[in-house]
């Protein structure tokens, strides 16, 4: 899928911003505070229905503004639609060509995205969450209807710990949210064990490419830490979650929290063998976070899923040679590709006819005359 079509108005410190394009790489740039990652926030909060750095709606909204709009063509697979967000004061509106959508699940058929920007550094750095939260991100790209499952699984976590807070929970209250817990968790534990197993190899590969001759590239390894590990099937699982939770029962009574489930999972991230989190270099660390997300892209790409890619600053901590060969491997597929950067000379060349400049100052953006080609 690609936008070819993106108008903005008041959203952040973008008034009023309109850019057409059919090109495959969409480069966004200009100085620091001009509404670069603004602009590519709302082309996220398309495809995600948030935004990745703010939890509080109206901040997205101009000031002084009452409401944001953001609406883009976008040209799929099968067909043309236009998608259109209003952010209007306490509530959110979407249309779909002027109709309201039936569900949120027919929305996000429509638009999906994978995001990079410099705070992903905490998928390698940070808790175990980050890492859950990028596979379940992963599992959402090629089938948005696990965002229901993992709802449905949160809410059952916390009606259970809310139960367990009391003090004096009798086994009888917690049974239904036992239950719960074992027969989505092992849903969520299959998934997740498969996405891990599928990503691997595009994560080892594409770690390997933008690492080009150096030593670090052959020994990232990925693996999931989970009750629901290995090859099992969904009924063994869902026995191994039944057994340990009543194996820690007792425990989880006396704490007060939920200790067994797949809300403990982590995805274990090693490189040149030793735990990325606490070793790898900075230039290590976002190499792998760019080397997963180009993993989850080629896993949505051979499920059929087109995503758009956004990338956001990605001139920091990458070396020249890294960043020209993650370049190339975005060359290589066919997804729309949206780039902030400081500086488009870092980038180098990209492939002729297919790259557009656009600049953005002072919340304003145009197209670079004579930005067709690298
Ligand atoms: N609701 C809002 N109304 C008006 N302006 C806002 C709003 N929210 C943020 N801004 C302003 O938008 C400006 C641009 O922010 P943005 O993060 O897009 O910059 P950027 O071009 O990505 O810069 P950098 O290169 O430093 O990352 C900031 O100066 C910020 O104060
Ligand atoms: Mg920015």
């Amino acid at each position: 899928m690609r936008i070819t079509r993106l108008a903005i108005a008041d959203w952040r410190n973008l008034s009023k911003a309109e850019l057409t394009t059919d090109a495959r790489f969409v480069i966004l740039h200009g100085d620091n505070a001009q509404g670069k990652t603004n602009l590519l926030e709302a082309v996220w909060m398309l495809a995600a229905l948030r935004s990745f750095r703010e939890s509080q709606p109206r901040r997205l909204v101009k000031e002084g503004s009452r409401f944001a709009r953001v609406e883009a063509q976008v040209v799929g697979p099968y067909d043309t639609r236009r998608l259109e967000l209003r952010l209007l004061p306490g509530k959110r509106r979407l249309r779909v060509d002027d109709v309201a959508p039936t569900s949120l699940g027919s929305w996000f058929e429509l638009l999906r995205a994978i995001l990079f920007c410099p705070d992903h550094i905490r998928i390698v750095r940070g808790v175990p969450q980050e890492r859950r939260d990028f596979l379940d991100r992963a599992i959402f790209t090629v089938s948005p209807g696990y965002l229901e499952l993992a709802a449905d699984y949160r809410r059952a976590v916390q009606q259970k710990a809310a139960l367990l807070r009391t003090g004096q929970a009798r086994p009888a209250e917690l049974a239904p949210w036992n239950d719960r817990i074992v027969q989505l968790g092992a849903r969520i534990a299959l998934a997740r064990h498969a996405m891990v197993e599928t990503l691997r190899p595009h994560v080892l590969a594409a770690s390997a490419e933008m690492s080009g001759p150096a030593a670090d590239a052959r020994t990232v390894e990925l693996q999931l830490r989970s009750l629901g590990g290995e090859e099992l099937g969904l009924s063994a699982v869902a026995e191994r979650i039944e057994a340990a939770i009543a194996r820690f029962g007792e425990e989880e009574r006396r704490r007060g929290r939920v200790l067994v489930g797949p809300h403990r999972d982590d995805l274990q991230l090693r490189v040149e063998g030793r735990n990325a989190a606490d070793y790898a270099s900075q230039g290590q660390a976002r190499t792998l976070v760019l080397a997963l997300k180009l993993a989850e892209l080629a896993v949505a790409r051979s499920r059929g899923v087109a995503p758009l890619l956004l990338v956001d600053d990605l001139t920091g901590e990458l070396d020249r040679g890294r960043m020209q060969r993650f370049l190339a491997l975005l060359t290589a597929q066919e997804s729309q590709v949206w780039i902030t950067t400081t500086d488009p000379a870092f980038l180098g060349p990209l492939p002729a006819g297919e790259a557009r400049f656009w600049r953005v100052r002072e919340g304003q953006v145009w197209l670079e005359k004579g930005s067709q080609t690298g």
